[in-house]
């Protein structure tokens, strides 16, 4: 009965535990304008359709009696071991789903020892964050105009304990979001996506004034960055000592690009559908990008991962970790850290079986799993 679980959301009883149950939840509790900014993809969202669709067409051909006792989901990147093959998608401005945003997300995942990357426009500093919570952390670049301050950025990430800087390549300016013009919502105007930059001096010693207004404004003129190139690429690689990943890859020759730039993991994604309306799906993407840079680097994948036989098609088809985006901002918005908490131990269990009843006991041996279009 729909109406009795939906009036459960966020107590004791009931949890949501499918995605749909989770995104009703999530409607419920948000104003329309945040959870249409959540929800929504760009253009005509065919992305966004496109990016489950493509999950669900492909099918795992498991092998039986194969002694999946011994199960081992761990994952080794960048010489650092992980429990599991998850990590939390860089996600924005939370504080539009919950006041302790980014805090309660790094707490809940810190429990499972399941990296966050941190978003540039988050609701609370990476310094914040790393003082509220002790697991692994991650940090995701979006380019700024003034060079300075991308490169001030990463400086305090490294001093503050990130392991590994994204930068985001396929945002050089914002997706057509119609959601968002029809419900006039605007996160970053609303000074949800500031804590980054009113504690970055360089960012602050650019602006005339460092009121409010001119902290929002400034932000909106260095976050569009259409002439973003490999040159800065290069120039950033110089700049830091941690690994370096790209964020939306989904062309075979930029993944070899990168590598040739030095590049040290790519995530193959299309923003979750938000971003360019129209393109491949991720799921789609991944094989091809994992054959072009051949070994050389770890290559992971967003978009469109929504439970745990997910996670097991993209491993399989030679993802080294997947990230998840709505799924735990959903969980936040419904319950805040807790929320976050079962979100996350949903889906390792439910990967957990998932690849045990695949007749495979360790994440290394998931490629060898058959993977069909069925
Ligand atoms: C995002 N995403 C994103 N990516 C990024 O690099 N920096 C960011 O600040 C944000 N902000 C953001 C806000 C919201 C509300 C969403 C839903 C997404 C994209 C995110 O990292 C990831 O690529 C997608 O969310 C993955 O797709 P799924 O799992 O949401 O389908």
């Amino acid at each position: 009965n729909v109406d009795a679980i939906l009036q459960n959301i966020g107590s004791e009883e009931y949890f949501p535990i499918s995605y749909e149950e989770l995104e009703q939840g999530a409607k419920q509790k948000m104003s329309a304008g945040a959870f249409g900014y959540v929800r929504s993809g760009a253009g005509g969202e065919e992305t966004l359709r496109k990016n489950e669709d493509s999950f669900k067409k492909l099918s795992i051909v498991p092998r039986v009696l194969s002694d999946v006792a011994g199960l081992d989901t761990s994952i080794n990147l960048f010489g650092r071991i992980y429990p599991h093959p998850l990590l939390l998608a860089p996600v924005g401005m939370l504080k539009m789903a919950d006041e302790q945003a980014d805090l309660a997300v790094a707490k809940a995942a810190a429990e499972h020892q399941i990296p966050v990357v941190l978003s540039t426009v988050a609701s609370y500093s990476m310094e914040e964050v790393a003082a509220a919570a002790k697991g692994p952390k991650w940090f995701q670049l979006y380019w700024s105009n003034n060079e300075e301050v991308s490169f001030s950025m990463v400086k305090r990430a490294e001093e503050a304990g990130y392991e590994a800087i994204v930068l985001t390549v396929d945002t050089v300016m914002m997706g057509w979001r119609q959601e968002d013009m029809r419900n006039r919502f605007s996160p970053l105007k609303l000074g949800y996506g500031k804590a980054n930059y009113e504690t970055d001096p360089v960012f602050l010693n650019s602006l005339g004034s460092q009121d409010s207004d001119s902290i929002i404004q400034g932000i909106l003129d260095n976050i569009h960055h259409p002439g973003l190139n490999w040159k800065h690429v290069a120039e950033l690689k110089k700049r830091t000592s941690l690994p370096l990943l790209l964020k939306g890859i989904l062309h075979p020759e930029d993944a070899k690009l990168a590598v040739a730039n030095g590049i040290d993991g790519l995530i193959v994604s299309n923003h979750g559908g938000r971003q360019l309306d129209g393109v491949i799906s991720a799921i789609d993407a991944l094989p091809h990008v994992v054959e072009s840079v051949n070994g050389s680097v770890p290559v992971l994948i967003d978009s469109g991962i929504r439970r745990g036989s997910d996670v097991v098609k993209a491993l399989a088809l030679g993802a080294a970790a997947v990230l998840i985006g709505r799924p735990f901002v959903y969980g936040l918005a419904v319950g805040g850290q807790n929320g976050v908490e079962k979100v996350l131990e949903n889906f390792i269990q439910e990967t957990k079986v998932s690849i045990s009843l695949s007749g495979v006991s360790s994440i290394k041996d998931l490629p060898s799993l058959k993977i069909v279009r069925a």
